[in-house]
């Protein structure tokens, strides 16, 4: 027995670890952020242990009374890990049998690290399922208000960045909205396909102790415990799920920040930035830069690292427990913490933008944006579509050589291509008329999509009123 070795695990070895070991296997660097999560754990754990009468009921009593002080410490800032202690579990469990003694060291019966570090984990990824649907229910909120006071702003709506048919600032909105609406329900599935607790696993292969794990996982607020202990201790599908999920929604985060970009360009000009969410150029006396939606937009490749990080960290292990798993913890912490960081300047970003109506109806208005309902005014007077398409072709063409557009068009001339044009043409091209004409459902006309956006809101709502 290696008599010198202050470890929980000391007994085996004939000598203490390296200290180059201690440092390269230690977390508690980062997985103190488990603390309350690991307490938590513990004082289920324990007054299970004492319920059960596997261990003594005023021991249990005991834990789980200075658990509770351990928690209170904590949160006052008066109880910090020393640095070279190897984790929060080792360092939480060492702590209560230097306060208690004995009752201290009858804590990890029938558990270990591994069903332990699970359970934190799968703990703090629930929570924070949650907490980040509300960040992101919070950026629908601000979509959803800047759809409604825009839902007449015309604008272009583009293919392949080429202006293509009319839309409105309002409907451009409402498509954000949607993506982030989707990521919500994302976090909704990731948080109750998390719903198995992990405690009473053991190491692999459960325990011979009498413990009761549905009452663990009724304490720890999971219905039910995991099925299989195996699985158990080496699932972290829940921290993919979330990565994953985070990983979608800073796709999303990140074109909708490439659009700000784009819009706030002198080109563009659609959107300007309010100057307290924008930054200057050190030499360029003029510069007014996006560097929050950039950074939002860059940051979006952290998030995608830190889901390949742990997918391929996690893709060759054979079950159960391998320490290449102690890798789960920063990359989900990262991720958490790039995505609310973002939104935290992304949001009021977004809600102090000036929106400039009049740009966006210029830039409408050139373009051709409304010879497909040119082409549609021709089909709805018995020409096939096919023709009509060709027809308006050969006018956008003349438009083009002649400097004029099909607003300036003369009734004369349109009927050149096509005997079919009368004078309504000028009504049914009429861009407000185009976009009033998309009340299809789910189209951008004001009225569509001031149902869509009530929708939207309730859907919201579930969201909101679910906290
Ligand atoms: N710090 C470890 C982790 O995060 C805790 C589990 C240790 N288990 C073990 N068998 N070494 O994964």
């Amino acid at each position: 027995m290696n008599e010198n070795s202050d470890k929980l695990w000391a007994g085996r070895a004939s000598k203490s670890a390296d200290s180059r070991v201690n440092d390269f296997n230690s977390s508690i660097r980062f997985d103190f952020r488990l603390v309350m999560e690991d307490i938590r754990g513990s004082i289920a754990h324990a007054s299970m242990l004492g319920r059960r009468g596997i261990i003594p009921a005023e021991q249990a009593a005991k834990l789980v009374d200075e658990l509770e002080v351990i928690a209170g410490e904590v949160v006052r800032g008066e109880l910090a890990p020393p640095a070279d202690a190897e984790d929060i579990h080792t360092f939480i469990e060492a702590e209560l049998t230097r306060r208690l003694g004995d009752a201290g060291k009858r804590l990890h019966t029938a558990r270990s690290r591994n069903d332990q570090v699970a359970t934190d984990f799968k703990l703090w990824v629930r929570e924070e399922c949650l907490a980040m649907r509300k960040e992101f229910a919070a950026l629908v909120r601000t979509l959803l208000n800047l759809a409604e006071k825009n839902l007449e702003t015309v604008m272009p709506g583009y293919t392949h960045l080429q202006r293509a048919q009319p839309v409105t600032f309002g409907h451009y909105m409402l498509a954000y909205a949607q993506m982030f609406l989707r990521d919500c329900s994302r976090l909704t599935d990731a948080h109750e396909r998390a719903d198995g607790c992990p405690l009473g696993s053991g190491a692999l292969a459960g325990t011979t102790h009498p413990i009761d794990r549905e009452m663990t996982a009724e304490l720890l607020g999971f219905s039910a415990p995991c099925e299989n202990s195996l699985d158990g201790v080496s699932d972290r599908d829940f921290a993919l799920e979330l990565l994953a999920d985070l990983s979608i929604a800073a796709v999303h985060l990140s074109r909708l920040a490439e659009e700000i970009i784009l819009w706030s360009s002198t080109e563009f000009s659609f959107i300007e930035l309010d100057d307290a969410f924008s930054t200057g150029s050190s030499i360029m006396p003029q510069k007014k830069n996006p560097d929050v939606a950039e950074l939002v937009r860059g940051k979006s490749g952290r998030v995608f690292g830190d889901l390949t990080a742990l997918l391929t960290a996690m893709k060759g292990l054979p079950l159960a427990y391998n320490k290449d798993m102690q890798e789960d913890k920063e990359a989900v912490f990262d991720a958490v913490d790039t995505i609310r960081l973002g939104l935290s300047a992304f949001i009021p970003m977004c809600e102090t933008m000036t929106v400039n109506a009049e740009r966006m109806r210029e830039a409408a208005g050139k373009g051709f944006i409304n010879a497909t309902d040119c082409a549609d005014y021709l089909a709805s007077r018995g020409v096939p579509f096919r023709d009509a398409y060709k027809a308006v072709g050969g006018i956008v063409k003349y438009c083009i050589e002649n400097s004029k557009t099909l607003e300036t068009m003369t009734l004369d001339e349109y009927r050149l291509f096509r005997p079919e044009f009368e004078e309504d043409v000028f009504e049914a091209i009429s861009l407000e008329k185009c976009v009033e004409g998309r009340c299809v459902y789910g189209g951008p006309a004001p009225k569509e999509a001031a149902k869509r956006l009530a929708a939207a809101r309730a859907r919201l709502s579930e969201y909101t009123e679910a906290e």
